[in-house]
């Protein structure tokens, strides 16, 4: 049986370490670390998400306020609400939940952000320094998978990652920190994605296999070396026979499990670490501008 990397019991770890850090900056300097979230539009996936965010806020003593603006609402409108929230000394996290309606420009919304307050780590700033290896924010799901390997001691110096999936929040700065010469990182790292002509070909050679493709059951059991580790990114709501349906990731588990050393269930895997390193990003950035 392989090891099931427990991404509840991991982020609860990240959630207590985090509240003693926010009581900590508390005591040394009056500051409450505030995260501001903007929700635009009516996706009710957007609507669920945002609100967990708020929720985890609240259990680490986090403050949050939660914005809502109609799917009417215009990019000025948008960027006139970052802006407000850049010049807010109380606000050291800004959060924009994407998709944004299709009349929005993502990434002129995106540029609108402080890089010292862009707690996703999506601005081109925080990009680029991730790219560099300076220090800036890192996407946050990027970041819970590196905790993941941290915190259950993988070894990934000389090892073979391979990243399945290009998207700037997660293949693309996942790919970089791997290959980076830090802890968690000197990895030799192969990026697939949907220009790979047959992915398994490499996938079977991974030594740490990371999917985040959005496509259930793209990772079968042919795709992986005996003893591999393997990060389910995906997150994918499927159909059951009997009309209901589940969330279900890119690996077909019960197969991987048979073949893996190390394996992330979903859910219950990244996502849960996930909304637990935005937490982390936020106290960063309160602690930054309280030195
Ligand atoms: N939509 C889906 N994932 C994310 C995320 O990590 N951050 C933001 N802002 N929007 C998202």
């Amino acid at each position: 049986m392989p090891t099931i990397i427990d991404g509840n019991a991991l982020a609860a770890q990240v959630r207590e370490e985090v509240a003693l850090d926010v009581a900590a900056l508390m005591h040394a300097t009056g500051v409450v670390p505030g995260l501001n979230l903007l929700l635009v539009g009516e996706d009710p996936a957007s609507a669920v998400y945002v609100r967990n965010k708020g929720k985890d806020c609240e259990k680490v003593g986090i403050r949050s306020t939660i914005v809502r603006m109609t799917a009417e609402a215009t990019q000025e409108q948008v960027i006139a609400q970052v802006m407000e929230w850049n010049a807010d000394p109380a606000v050291h996290g800004i959060l924009v939940q994407l998709p944004l309606p299709k009349h929005i420009d993502e990434h002129a919304v995106i540029r609108a952000i402080d890089p010292d307050k862009d707690v996703d780590g999506f601005h081109p700033i925080n990009a680029g320094k991730l790219l560099i290896g300076l220090d800036g924010f890192i996407p946050c799901t990027p970041y819970g998978v590196l905790e993941m390997l941290r915190r259950y001691t993988i070894e990934t110096s000389g090892k073979h990652a391979v990243v399945v999936g290009r998207s700037n929040i997660v293949g693309k700065p996942l790919a970089m920190l791997l290959a980076q010469k830090r802890p968690q990182g000197n990895c030799t790292v192969t990026l697939c994605h949907t220009g790979t002509p047959d992915i398994a070909e490499y996938t079977r050679r991974a030594d740490i296999l990371i999917s985040a493709v959005g496509v259930h059951g793209l990772i079968t059991r042919d795709h992986v070396k005996q003893g591999a580790v393997v990060i389910d990114v995906g997150i994918n709501r499927i159909e059951l026979p009997d009309g209901t349906s589940r969330l279900a990731g890119d690996v077909l588990y019960d197969e991987v499990a048979e073949v893996a050393s190390a394996i992330t269930p979903v859910p219950g895997g990244v996502g849960p670490m996930t909304r637990a390193m935005l937490l982390r990003n936020t106290v960063t950035a309160a602690q930054r501008c309280s030195v």
